[in-house]
């Protein structure tokens, strides 16, 4: 039995290249290289971003190593995210991962791209950790999901976003106000210089878990065709502020009618939009005003980031969950 587990995590999902080396549930490094070439796009141009994987990958982790003082003989094994994400990007990462294993001789370990967001939580330097079970909010560029937790490798889904995701609602919104892509945290920044009382954008009436955000954006693109330029420039900070509000409030929304349902106090919020610190300050809020007890990771294991690879590829090698270096099959990760 080996004593302490060294890993190395490769997330090549989306448009962020990063390599992080994990010693048991502790971070040596976290290397993440955000591809600026998608910002004039309004959005991830798929094509682009496996091509900058490829050029990016051997350097991320060569500086991966580096900060962690390591060499790649002292790796036990290598975790790689298998899905859901963008096809040529996965490419990109899995073939490396498992070239890396084979060469090494050592264990392949895939990882589901939004459990790892589920388990960021569990990296040593989060202040508090939750106890299962537990709900997790989901809130990334691609996913808006509600899971209940029993376990490292129990997730169930309550709830999912019917159209648009959370991330994407900020995103669209921030490329109607002529923001660059991701337009998440530039609206947040804007926002707080403004009223989040001066423009009212309608909620959605979704029954149970689920969410939509498709209503929402079409009401804001009404709301910013039918101002000038020159209004939506003197205003950008109040209607950040109002937008981003709307945005938050369905998700809290949906916090407290899932502890209703479920009877769970405890919600872990993860994912890109969990950055967002107006939600990190209304989930304050809800904890004064109610018994519910919120969990997020810290900033930089929200948004994408191989940290959380290599959190979930920790857990699964206590548990001998290996890979297989042929099986093609990606169903399950819902690539
Ligand atoms: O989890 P993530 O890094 O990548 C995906 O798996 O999609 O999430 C990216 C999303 C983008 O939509 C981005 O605009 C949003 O997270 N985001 C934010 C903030 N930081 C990132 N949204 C609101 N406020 C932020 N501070
Ligand atoms: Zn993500």
């Amino acid at each position: 039995m080996i004593k302490d587990v060294y890993i190395l995590a490769i997330e090549t999902s989306c448009d962020d290249t990063s390599v992080a080396i994990l010693k048991n549930q502790k971070v040596l490094s976290n290397v993440v290289s955000s591809q600026k070439i998608h910002e004039i796009y309004g959005g991830v141009v798929p094509e682009l971003a496996s091509r900058e994987h490829d050029r990016l990958i051997i350097p991320v982790i060569k500086k991966a190593l580096n900060d962690a003082g390591m060499n790649l003989f002292n790796i036990n094994a290598i975790a790689y995210t298998r899905g859901p994400g963008l096809l040529g990007s996965l490419l990109v990462g899995t073939s490396f991962a498992k070239s890396l294993a084979l060469s090494l001789d050592i264990p392949l370990i895939e990882i589901n791209h939004m459990q790892a967001h589920i388990l960021s939580i569990f990296i040593a330097d989060n202040p508090e950790k939750p106890k299962f079970p537990f709900i997790a909010l989901t809130v990334s560029g691609g996913h808006t999901q509600l899971v209940l937790v029993k376990s490292y490798e129990d997730f169930v889904e309550l709830g999912t976003t019917l159209d648009d995701a959370a991330g994407e609602a900020f995103d669209k919104s921030g490329k109607l106000m002529n923001l660059n892509y991701p337009a998440g945290p530039k609206i947040d920044n804007l926002a707080s210089k403004g009223d989040f009382n001066k423009f009212k954008f309608p909620k959605p009436k979704v029954d149970g878990l689920n969410f939509s955000f498709s209503g929402l954006k079409t009401s804001f693109k009404n709301f910013i065709n039918n101002q000038s330029s020159d209004f939506i420039q003197n205003n950008i900070n109040d209607i950040c502020a109002s937008i981003q509000f709307t945005i938050i409030d369905i998700l809290i929304d949906k916090i407290i009618e899932a502890k209703k349902k479920h009877k769970i106090n405890d919600f872990v919020i993860c994912g890109g939009v969990s950055a967002n610190s107006f939600l990190r300050k209304r989930l304050k809020e809800l904890e004064k005003s109610s018994d519910i007890k919120t969990y997020v990771p810290k900033i930089n294991y929200s948004t994408d980031n191989a940290a959380m690879i290599g959190i979930n590829g920790y857990f699964k090698f206590i548990n001998s969950r290996f890979g297989s270096f042929s099986d093609s099959s990606v169903s399950k990760y819902k690539v």
